[in-house]
């Protein structure tokens, strides 16, 4: 090489190695579906009377400031401050155009006085309660038809005081389904962010409904056998965003639905643009967890950079017979786990039903499902893929995935019916169903 050539390309590879960390650097997220905003006013808790001494109950310090924030309407909105402290309190509503900001040791923490706890109407797309029949009870905080609200601060803690509502459970004294640590319904333009959640009686977080809603910087944390303590329910919402969050429970981390056999087809609200990215967490149950509930139908799916630790499962799609509903164009990559006891199921036959009135014919497609790009260490059985029978899951396909720690011949690392698609650079080799080779059509979005 003459030295002006070479120049050149010492410059180009210079050029090429800035460039390629240049886009490294770049930050990949969703986040910017719901715009930040910053509330001129702003009022405490304690200016209606709030007493953080973990002992007072607070309820009509909430329910006046935010009925305060709903009839003065201030341009911009209000942000309602909880300063350091622990505020007891019975369940409220928020109201939109909204910032709940909890300070750094700032707690809001629900009675263990659960005689009084307000019912609401099941939702239509379940029927009755997702737990029991008839109503439910209404979650800790809770928003329906708003718009605008934001729950943020600096890592304040809500913490539900679970253990009474488990113990019932455990005891089956519960009269109807335990209360949300939080929910949104019919809402849009939701930021849950910088907010410690704990000892959710049932669902950490549960948008249902709902579209534009931003989680992030989350930190969800119940024990390990507390029953249902699901993290995120993305519920028959569309655009969803959870990103940079911690989750540690006693159920799915991210759990995606919509709505359980005919109550759920007949409201017809499908999950869709749901995205979850980089996501650490433990659980006995799944990581990243599609249903069981999905009778309106999931669709578009992106999840990636999951780290999972201690795990059941660590990514499980899940439907029954009778749930009806597609679910179609899940894609989920860069996913790390450390000891699990599978790592990845696609299952047909997973849950319960509402009652017995559901269509035995109403049966789930699954389709166009991509999973690439995972590594496992201390992973019992690598995957498990089991369609239906009179309706096979298509266009399944892993490429990119290594599992290891499998136990023994008599245990099959991959056990599959009723499925087709493809596998590539699959360790342990999966099972035959799926093809080696793409064919025309099938993984056309993959890869
Ligand atoms: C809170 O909202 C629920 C559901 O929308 C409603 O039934 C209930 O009456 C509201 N409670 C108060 C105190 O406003
Ligand atoms: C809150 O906690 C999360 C998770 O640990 C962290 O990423 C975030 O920076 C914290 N936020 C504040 C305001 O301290
Ligand atoms: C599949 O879902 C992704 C989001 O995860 C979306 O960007 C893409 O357009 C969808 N593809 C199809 C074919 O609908």
């Amino acid at each position: 090489m003459r030295p002006i050539s070479s120049i050149v390309f010492a410059f180009l590879a210079a050029a090429l190695l800035l460039n390629h960390c240049k886009a490294a650097a770049e930050w990949v997220t969703c986040s910017g579906i719901v715009p930040m905003r910053y509330r001129n006013d702003k009022i405490s808790i304690t200016d209606f009377g709030g007493v953080g001494d973990g002992r007072t109950l607070n309820t009509k310090a909430f329910r006046e400031a935010i009925y305060r924030i709903e009839h003065l309407r201030r341009r911009g909105g209000t942000l309602l401050y909880i300063p350091p402290g622990v505020y007891l309190t019975e369940s409220f509503n928020l109201t939109s155009h909204m910032t709940l900001y909890l300070a750094r040791g700032a707690v809001i923490k629900a009675t263990t006085d659960t005689r009084y706890w307000p019912l609401i109407a099941p939702l239509p797309s379940y029927g009755r309660g997702r737990e029991l029949p008839g109503g439910r009870y209404m979650s800790f905080i809770h928003g329906n038809g708003l718009h605008d609200v934001i729950i943020t601060g600096e890592n304040g803690t809500i913490d539900g005081q679970g253990e009474i509502w488990w113990n019932m459970w455990r005891r089956r004294t519960l009269q109807f389904t335990r209360p949300n640590l939080i929910e949104f319904m019919n809402s849009r333009g939701i930021i849950v962010s910088n907010v410690i959640f704990k000892n959710s009686p049932f669902w950490n977080i549960h948008p249902v409904y709902c579209s534009n809603v931003v989680i992030n910087y989350v930190t969800i944390l119940a024990p390990a056998d507390s029953p249902n303590t699901d993290g995120i329910d993305p519920d028959s919402s569309t655009h969803v965003c959870i990103e940079d969050s911690y989750i540690s429970t006693g159920d799915d981390l991210v759990a995606v639905k919509s709505g359980w056999d005919e109550y759920g087809i007949a409201y017809g609200r499908p999950s869709h643009g749901i995205t979850i990215r980089r996501v650490t967490g433990s659980s006995p149950f799944a990581g990243i967890a599609i249903g069981s509930e999905t009778s309106g139908g999931i669709e578009d799916v992106l999840a990636e950079h999951i780290n999972l630790y201690n795990m059941g499962v660590g990514i499980h799609l899940k439907t029954n017979v009778g749930r009806g509903g597609v679910i179609r164009n899940i894609t989920v990559s860069n996913v790390y786990m450390q000891n699990a006891r599978k790592g990845i199921k696609i299952a047909g036959d997973v849950g319960d039903h509402p009652d017995t009135n559901y269509n035995p014919n109403a049966l789930p497609v699954v389709k166009d499902v991509t999973i690439k790009d995972v590594w496992g260490e201390g992973v019992l059985q690598s995957g498990q893929i089991q369609g239906l029978k009179n309706s096979p899951f298509t266009g399944i396909c892993l490429s990119n995935i290594n599992l290891q720690g499998n136990v023994g011949p008599r245990n099959p690392p991959w056990k599959c019916s009723d499925v087709s698609g493809a596998a590539v650079r699959v360790s342990p080799w999966p099972c035959s169903e799926l093809t080696s080779t793409y064919q025309a059509g099938s993984c056309s979005n993959s890869f």
